[in-house]
């Protein structure tokens, strides 16, 4: 703290500022914390994913205050007390049932800024991991608040969820058990989910967030270009392509909430339900343990992960499939190890993979959504795959390979994924036949990548970096 200055200060301010460092802090953090002057559409979300926590717990506080953690009154206590008695209850509920989605949403196009703009490349590891932490923290938070309206998607999708620790070898039937708090998901389990969901998990996300926030001022943004502003200063020391963070980006912060606010209210006013993909119609029905809903799926955002579950005949081949899905988000920084940061300089393959990417993750969130037929299991499977692959791919197209090194990957990936067809059918999963039909999917995506790589190198080698952010 600059305390000369403090100590001349007048007024208010200056007494605050000699016993806590408002104004530096603000300085540091708001007027003087330079960020690049390039900007874009993708650098809205950070802001609005700490508006939207700040909502939530907002309006979380307020639904506490009317909410019964009781399995005999959870389901009666929102559907007739917040939803019908309660002065505008039904208005916090939507704001945080469709805050949920919208921090999921918003968090999703955070991730994938950072992907096409290698925001999770040196200096910047730390920061990515900490925001994987936060990912899986939200996917844990919601989940646990998931089972609180105690409807039968929310009981049964809880129960097939624990279950799945059940398939861990000799502790997982002790460890389930230890979750449930009982034999089945009863009482015990809605009280501890909701001291998770209000009070642990939230704290939890705070602190991660405030990290995270202190991690990216250690480190300075990113931007578009993803070269460094920092190595050219002024005279003054200041960043000659930063500018303040305040007042430049939180007017444009402004805005983005604005427009956010606005999509936000109208689907509180218009679409609560979200077309029944936000509110399940199933969960305006009590929990009953002795009736089994034919379809049972959890909430929109976590849908990619229980179709990659379905995927498998094997429960634990299914859960060590989800672990490893999250384990990859945090190795990311040690795939992807090309210097070059943003998409703008890579070759043209590298956009498509995080496009594959991408589309894989929001096709298994949609089959994730559907029955359990065979045709949706099987693409589940294929999507699986590829998104995967897409992972793997990431470590191939750090720089232009030889012949021979294409050709080895080729053998060794396609060899790969006619070896899990193989042990499908020894399980009987499926029919070589109907495997067969579907295999090109893999293996044309990974064939275009290696052919396509031989035939035009440029379509993996990286452009000329400029070395000032452009304008
Ligand atoms: C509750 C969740 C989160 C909040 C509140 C949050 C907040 C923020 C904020 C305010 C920024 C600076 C503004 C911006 O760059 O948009 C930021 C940057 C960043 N966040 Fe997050 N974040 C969250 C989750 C995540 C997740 C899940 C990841 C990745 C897995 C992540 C990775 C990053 C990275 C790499 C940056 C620096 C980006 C750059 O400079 O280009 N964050 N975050």
């Amino acid at each position: 703290m600059d305390t000369s200055q403090s100590e001349q200060k007048p007024g208010i301010m200056g007494w605050i500022d000699r016993r806590f460092p408002v104004t530096s802090m603000m300085r540091e953090h708001l007027t003087e914390y330079y960020a690049p002057k390039n900007f874009n559409f993708w650098y809205f979300f950070g802001s609005l994913l700490i508006l939207v926590l700040v909502l939530q717990i907002v309006t979380g506080i307020f639904l506490t205050m009317h909410y019964q953690p009781n399995a005999k009154l959870a389901f009666w206590s929102i559907n007739q007390g917040i939803m019908n008695d309660v002065e505008g209850g039904w208005f916090i509920r939507y704001m945080h049932v469709l805050g949920a989605s919208s921090f999921f949403v918003l968090v999703y196009f955070h991730m994938f800024r950072g992907l096409i703009y290698g925001s999770y490349k040196q200096p910047r590891e730390l920061l990515w991991i900490i925001g994987v932490l936060l990912y899986v923290a939200l996917c844990a938070e919601s989940f646990f608040g998931y089972l609180l309206p105690w409807g039968q998607m929310s009981f049964w999708g809880s129960n097939v969820v624990i279950s799945l620790f059940g398939a861990i070898p000799v502790v997982g039937q002790t460890i389930a058990q230890w979750i449930r708090g009982d034999f089945v998901v009863g009482s015990p389990t809605l009280d501890r989910f909701f001291a998770l969901h209000v009070i642990a998990v939230p704290l939890v996300l705070v602190i991660l967030v405030f990290v995270h926030i202190l991690a990216l001022h250690q480190v300075g943004s990113n931007n578009p270009d993803g070269v460094e502003i920092k190595n050219y200063k002024n005279a003054d020391g200041v960043p000659i392509d930063g500018i303040p963070f305040h007042p430049y980006y939180t007017v444009k912060d402004i805005f983005g909430v604005s427009v956010f606010l606005a999509i936000y209210l109208a689907f509180i006013f218009f679409k609560p339900s979200g077309w029944g993909i936000v509110l399940d119609k199933l969960n305006y029905v009590p929990a009953n343990a002795l009736k089994t809903p034919p379809d049972i799926h959890p909430l929109w955002f976590l849908t990619p992960y229980y179709a990659m579950l379905r995927a498998w005949p094997s429960k634990i081949i299914g859960v060590l499939n989800l672990v490893a899905a999250y384990m990859l988000m945090f190795l990311i920084p040690w795939l992807d190890r090309n210097p070059v940061k943003s998409v703008r300089y890579r070759g043209v393959f590298v956009r498509i993979n995080i496009l594959v990417l991408s589309f894989s993750f929001i096709v298994l969130g949609y089959l994730g959504i559907q029955k359990a037929e065979a045709i949706y299991v099987l693409l589940g499977y294929r999507f699986t795959e590829i998104f995967f692959t897409t992972f793997w791919l990431m470590i191939y197209l750090n720089r232009v390979r030889s012949h021979l090194a294409t050709l080895i990957w080729w053998v060794v990936m396609t060899a790969f994924f006619v070896a899990i067809d193989a042990w499908m059918v020894s399980v009987k999963a499926h029919s070589w036949g109907v495997l067969l039909e579907s295999l090109w999917m893999p293996v044309g995506y990974v064939t275009l990548i290696f052919a396509g790589a031989r035939w035009k190198p440029s379509l993996v080698a990286d452009k000329l970096v400029p070395e000032r952010v452009q304008a």
